[in-house]
């Protein structure tokens, strides 16, 4: 992520809620040698089944033709943090944003001395990305307090921090105002990569300006759940008396690669792997 900030690119960081998904983003980083990192909830990982979850990262980063890095996204829970860790996570988020800064700060420090003594890199966040987050609900959206920012990032070791500057996730309560500002001062006062959350729905040049001003890992869940969504809509629409599963996911997958691609040749990360 420090290649991507020194050269003004973003890393695409892209949710995946089972195999056809991830095989959408993983065919979209393939064909445009783009960097990227595949990153599942909790509850998405509950979803697929932790188990199949852990093996399906591993054989994803093993098979790879470009780099992957495989990331827990907020998680809420140290155990299932310590979990993907030991499993072969690369990178893991904690997410105690809504919790007093003195406890954020001490949780991530807990986090940071298991995963770094692993080997695996911390994101953790400071001010608050709302809207819908799988099946989190929040409709509080704060944004990041610089110098907050800059005292969080000094008191714990993160690889990455997730700043709060106007972005929300889902398509709840989607106002986007983002605050170019107030990324500029972050940035001039933080060296640690920024990550945006809630990226979905915001507009691409928006996401650009934020990559100029900073930003190297941006996080899209939603855009590509839509895209697989619709996939599978249309395919059932052509045919209605299918009932192939292998039918229907291939569309999905491909419905899934083209929003990807889209979004990384935005984030100009196509041909840096
Ligand atoms: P969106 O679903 O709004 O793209 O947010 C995803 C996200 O930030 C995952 O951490």
């Amino acid at each position: 992520m420090l290649k991507a900030r020194e050269n003004k690119y973003a890393v695409p960081a892209f949710n995946f809620d089972n195999l056809a998904m991830m095989k959408g983003i993983i065919q979209a980083a393939e064909e445009t040698r783009s960097p990227v990192i595949l990153m599942v909830t909790e509850s998405a990982a509950k979803h697929i089944g932790i188990d199949f979850c852990f093996s399906i990262i591993n054989v994803a980063v093993k098979k790879t033709k470009v780099p992957v890095v495989v990331h827990w996204d907020h998680g809420f829970d140290f155990e299932l943090i310590k979990k993907a860790v030991d499993a072969g996570f690369s990178s893991v988020m904690l997410d105690s944003s809504l919790k007093p800064f003195a406890e954020n700060v001490k949780e991530t420090k807990a986090v940071c001395a298991y995963a770094h003594s692993k080997g695996v890199e911390v994101e953790s966040e400071i001010g608050h990305v709302g809207g819908k987050e799988d099946d989190r609900i929040s409709n509080i959206n704060f944004y990041t307090d610089v110098d907050e920012a800059v005292m969080f990032d000094k008191s714990t070791q993160i690889d990455a921090l997730a700043v709060a500057i106007g972005t929300s996730h889902g398509l709840f309560n989607k106002k986007i105002n983002l605050q170019f500002d107030l990324l500029k001062q972050l940035a001039n006062k933080i060296n640690t990569p920024l990550v945006l959350h809630g990226s979905s729905q915001v507009p691409l040049t928006d996401l650009q300006k934020c990559i100029n001003l900073g930003i190297t890992k941006i996080n899209i869940g939603t855009d590509l759940k839509i895209a697989y969504a619709l996939g599978v809509k249309k395919y059932f629409q052509a045919n209605p008396g299918d009932f192939d599963a292998r039918k229907f996911e291939k569309i999905g997958t491909d419905f899934v690669k083209e929003e990807a691609i889209k979004k990384i040749k935005a984030f100009r990360s196509n041909n840096k792997a």
